[in-house]
């Protein structure tokens, strides 16, 4: 086992080797439970992964030996766990391969990093009657923003179609660029149907007219390495409980010459450089963009995320997903009752379907019955939903710890749910 894989908690097998599924679901406690009596098939990690053994104790240690507030503090607690704390942004930026930690702002979620984007760059360089275009499979935190920022600023909020497999219209997203937009905002992967967009040639064009682009990688990130520099995004946000990390952290990457650029977000402790009841200065990016006490426990829970994904390596978790992907899209797609979402021919792990003549919500309590967990409903992507001209669907969100055993286990329960509804 190599010197990262050791440090991360990792117990499974090397960079080198194959990859031992087996030994990935010992690092999860949680795997080992059961649900209604039956062991828990984990379809739901596009809504929370679940948490290695090496993250549960990095949190742990720090909460038990380490724990004070950082940036503050002259005592030896402070100093180490600032330096610990620090160090995570470093290791932040290296997953992304950004070129500088300064250009990790460290937020709540992607949620938040979206909402800071539209709050400060948006309203510093936006105006009356420009448009943002975003594509029709985003997640509501990748709408709502710039609709609050249309009711403030009168912006005009511009949706690029998709066809019917699910596949972002080229032809349509780069006429849309034309002499209103002055920002792209747009999924790296489709949290509901799973499509990898082409982020690189998404920048690529919109570069040429000399527009920023905001990627979502909430999803991205999870299921394949993203390299920032590659596809050239001005910013870059994504969260860290679908990484195998703790809630409430998240990223936001922006290309320097951005952020310094742009104002503050929240006002209050650490952001600031002076501060008279005449007037405030305040601290360069990224910690401008950060006031008050930062999750310090959820960094470094992300970090240990960061090392044990990094130590099993991004390239051997996609091509796990890729071969779970393709089997459980040819036994689904085996199945007369089935209506499968999504046929991208780049995609992440993600199938959402429905059953003829089955209310989604039936089909999920059959499988909830059955131990398999999954999300059922709008998935926070209403207006995708009424483009699919659906009212919901049940979404099995895969990850690097499940099998094609427990796909099998799914299928069995989507054919009960027949004989019992249908
Ligand atoms: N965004 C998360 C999901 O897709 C919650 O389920």
């Amino acid at each position: 086992m190599n010197e990262l894989a050791q440090s991360s908690g990792f117990s499974g097998h090397n960079v080198e080797g194959g990859f031992d599924v087996d030994r990935v679901r010992q690092d999860f406690p949680i795997l080992g439970r059961q649900v209604h009596g039956k062991p828990l098939v984990y379809f739901d990690s596009g809504a929370s992964a679940q948490k290695p053994r090496a993250v549960i104790d990095a949190m742990t240690e720090v909460l038990e030996a380490q724990y004070t507030n950082v940036h503050r503090g002259a005592h030896y607690l402070s100093q180490t766990l600032t330096d610990r704390y620090e160090g995570v942004r470093e290791k932040i930026a290296a997953f992304l391969n950004a070129p500088s930690e300064n250009e990790i702002v460290i937020t709540r979620n992607t949620t938040e990093a979206i909402n800071l984007v539209a709050a400060t760059y948006g309203r510093k360089f936006l105006n009356k009657g420009d448009g943002v275009l975003i594509s029709d499979m985003e997640h509501h935190a990748n709408i709502v923003p710039w609709q609050l920022l249309r009711d403030e600023i009168g912006i005009e909020l511009k949706v690029a179609p998709i066809d019917d497999r699910g596949v972002l219209d080229m032809d349509a997203y780069a006429a849309l660029l034309d002499g209103n937009t002055k920002l792209v905002a747009m999924t790296h992967c489709s949290n509901v149907l799973g499509t990898m967009l082409p982020g690189k040639e998404i920048v690529r064009l919109a570069h040429e007219r000399g527009i920023p682009v905001l990627l979502d990688g909430s999803q991205a990130v999870v299921h394949s390495a993203v390299d920032v520099q590659d596809l050239n995004a001005d910013f870059y946000v994504f969260t860290g409980h679908k990484l195998y990390g703790p809630t409430a952290i998240g990223v936001l990457y922006g290309k320097a010459d951005l952020l310094a650029q742009m104002p503050p977000y929240q006002g209050g402790g650490d952001m600031i450089a002076t501060v008279t009841y005449e007037k405030t200065t305040y601290q360069e990016p990224p910690y401008r963009f950060e006031a008050g006490t930062p999750p310090i426990v959820e960094a470094i829970g992300l970090g240990a995320a960061i090392d044990y994904v990094s130590a099993i390596g991004m390239d051997a978790i996609a091509a796990h997903e890729k071969a779970l992907l393709a089997y459980a899209t040819e036994r689904l797609t085996a199945m007369p009752d089935i209506r499968l979402f999504g046929s991208a021919p780049e995609k992440a792990a993600i199938l959402s379907f429905v059953q003829d003549g089955i209310h989604p919500f039936d089909t999920a309590a059959t499988l909830d019955r059955a131990g398999v967990a999954v999300r059922v409903g709008q998935h926070c992507a209403e207006p995708l939903m009424a483009r699919l001209g659906v009212d919901g669907t049940v979404r099995a969100s895969l990850a690097m710890y499940n099998t094609s055993g427990e796909i099998d286990t799914m299928i069995t329960a989507l054919e009960r749910a027949r004989s019992l509804f249908g």
